[in-house]
């Protein structure tokens, strides 16, 4: 007999039957947030709470608050049957994939925003950017109330921001964090490498090999201001047109670190043709 089909429900008052009636059954709930175009980055958080949850519901939302203006909402790559597929088989019990309607009725007016994090890094260059994620978890982690929530640590600005706001606003709720999933080449997996001509694809490696070089240069003992310039020049040099931030910052506050005298992280985004890649590696700790 083929398996039942994943339920699929695209109000808040469907998501929360379900998730109640899991709950009379005793088990715990594990929630990911996705934009959707899925890849093997977004079901190793699928996997991850498959493993640690009774039930997982997975969520596809592009949500329109978090893209500036002249950025790429119209164009953000979406198909929804091969992702509800790709769920199902990583052992996703439910998705909720609302429409903007439902997300942001008429008359919607209350935003949430994390002061300090969000200054600097993607937020320094993408303003507004936080507030729109901000604001649509606060509202996946209240519609869903599940036990625990999982963030990838590709977008690591992002995990430290969500992390904080959960714990700030005492939403009962774990967030966990994933490591990057990667290519062989060591691009970060991203629904925006599709962006990327055939051309593009085989700089874009260039960015992940600078980071790594900044970080195990800081761990040598380099100040981490002249690694952070040599990998940007490199990353330049290797055919990326600009780099917003290279820097390394520590990893609970994402303050500039010169040294790494405590976790640190190295973070980057940087632009290749018309697309804007991110990525972070963690600076080997001594
Ligand atoms: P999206 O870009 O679809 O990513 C959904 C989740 O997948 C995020 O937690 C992201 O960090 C994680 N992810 C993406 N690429 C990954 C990779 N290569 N390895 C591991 N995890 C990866 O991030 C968002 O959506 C949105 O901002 C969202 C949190 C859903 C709010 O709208």
């Amino acid at each position: 007999m083929a398996p039942a089909p994943l339920p699929i429900v695209r109000t808040v008052a469907e998501l929360r039957r379900h998730v109640q009636a899991w709950r009379k059954d005793g088990h715990g709930v594990g929630l990911v947030p996705t934009m959707g175009a899925l890849h093997a980055g977004h079901l190793a958080l699928v996997d991850a709470s498959a493993k640690a949850n009774g039930r997982t519901v997975a969520t596809i939302f592009v949500n329109p608050k978090q893209f500036g203006a002249g950025e790429d909402l119209g164009r953000y790559p979406r198909r929804e049957a091969a992702d509800v597929d790709a769920m199902a088989r990583h052992g996703t019990d439910l998705v909720f994939a609302p429409s903007v309607d439902e997300m942001y009725p008429d008359g919607h007016a209350t935003t949430v925003s994390v002061a300090g994090l969000t200054d600097r890094l993607e937020g320094g260059h993408r303003p507004g950017h936080f507030t729109g994620v901000t604001t649509v978890v606060t509202k996946l982690l209240l519609q869903a109330m599940a036990d625990r929530a999982y963030f990838g640590e590709k977008d690591f600005q992002q995990l430290v921001v969500i992390t904080r706001m959960a714990r700030d606003l005492d939403i009962p709720v774990e967030i966990v964090g994933v490591p990057t999933v990667r290519e062989a080449d060591g691009l970060a997996l991203s629904s925006r490498n599709e962006y990327l001509t055939s051309a593009e694809r085989a700089i874009a490696p260039a960015l992940h090999r600078g980071l790594r070089r900044a970080a195990e240069a800081i761990a040598a003992g380099t100040p981490a201001r002249q690694a952070s310039q040599e990998s940007a020049a490199a990353i330049l040099k290797a055919g990326f047109a600009s780099v917003d931030y290279l820097e390394c910052c520590g990893a609970d506050d994402l303050e500039p670190l010169d040294q790494p005298d405590r976790p640190a992280r190295v973070l980057a985004a940087a632009r290749l043709g018309t697309t804007r890649l991110i990525d972070n590696v963690l600076v080997p700790p001594p």
